[in-house]
């Protein structure tokens, strides 16, 4: 299979949430979006869950089982992703800023959760991590260390640093393609992936996205629109050979 342009060299892949919304996850800066209806102070910073725990673990428990309802699937886009890794294997790899578990339902598996996972927990006394399905409290023991009320969700805050910063730096300085799809660009270090991509070499960069994200410029090929439409497309022009470098 010719990939034209691509047929060597990796492809990194970022996402936001914006490749989850048509699957019926809400986005965070949209209208009506998380940060709409929650302030981040409250619900997503490491003081939030000193101050107040129970809060802090029910935001993130009314997502968890938000995520668990069964009309929440993996939508075109999340599989054209998969796809894409089942065709070229090692050569792709995503890096997600999203802590649902849609790409992995939809096949992928070289994936990076660079903001933690929602249906993982965390022990904050020993670093344990574990699965978690159901609704997390206070009450929660660690079954490493036997630590009640230590279990927190294994999930990024802000003012915390993002997991596997090093792993993903080397892949973004050794990519051909970096694909960036369904996120505001609001949030380093995600935000300045792209310019790290721009700075290291050759690399194509392309914005998939419902509409130009802030970094919009830096972008060298970029197509707007819902992304169980565009990331499909974009991945078939690819796996034929189309996909190239922006018309000039
Ligand atoms: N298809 C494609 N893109 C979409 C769609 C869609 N159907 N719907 C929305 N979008 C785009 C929006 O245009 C926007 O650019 O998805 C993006 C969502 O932006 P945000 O809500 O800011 O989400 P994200 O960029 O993932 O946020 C980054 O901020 O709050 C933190 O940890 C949180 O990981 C998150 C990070």
């Amino acid at each position: 299979m010719s990939l034209g342009v691509f047929d060597t060299g990796n492809i990194v892949i970022l996402t936001g949430a914006g490749i989850s919304a048509e699957s019926g996850i809400e986005t965070f800066r949209d209208k009506g979006g998380v940060w709409e209806r929650n302030r981040i102070e409250d619900v997503a910073t490491p003081e939030a869950f000193d101050k107040d725990p129970p809060r802090v673990h029910e935001f993130y428990n009314a997502r968890r089982r938000a995520l668990g309802a069964a009309n929440i699937q993996p939508n075109a886009a999340h599989k054209a992703l998969a796809l894409l890794e089942e065709r070229l294997a090692s050569r792709v790899l995503i890096v997600t800023q999203n802590i649902d578990d849609l790409h992995e339902r939809a096949g992928s598996r070289n994936l990076i959760h660079m903001h933690g996972e929602l249906l993982k927990a965390r022990c904050a006394e020993c670093g344990e991590v574990r699965q978690q399905i159901d609704d997390l409290g206070t009450e929660a023991l660690c079954l490493h260390c036997d630590r009640k009320g230590a279990m927190r969700p294994h999930v990024v805050w802000f003012g915390e640093m993002p997991f596997e910063q090093e792993r993903i730096a080397e892949a973004l300085d050794n990519c051909a393609l970096f694909i960036s799809i369904g996120t505001s660009g609001s949030v380093y270090p995600a935000a300045g992936f792209v310019h790290e991509v721009r700075m290291s070499g050759q690399a194509h960069t392309v914005e998939l996205s419902l509409e130009p994200s802030s970094g919009e410029s830096l972008f060298a090929e970029r197509h707007y629109g819902p992304a169980s439409r565009i990331v499909p497309h974009y991945v078939d022009r690819l796996l034929a050979g189309e996909a190239g470098f922006a018309p000039s």
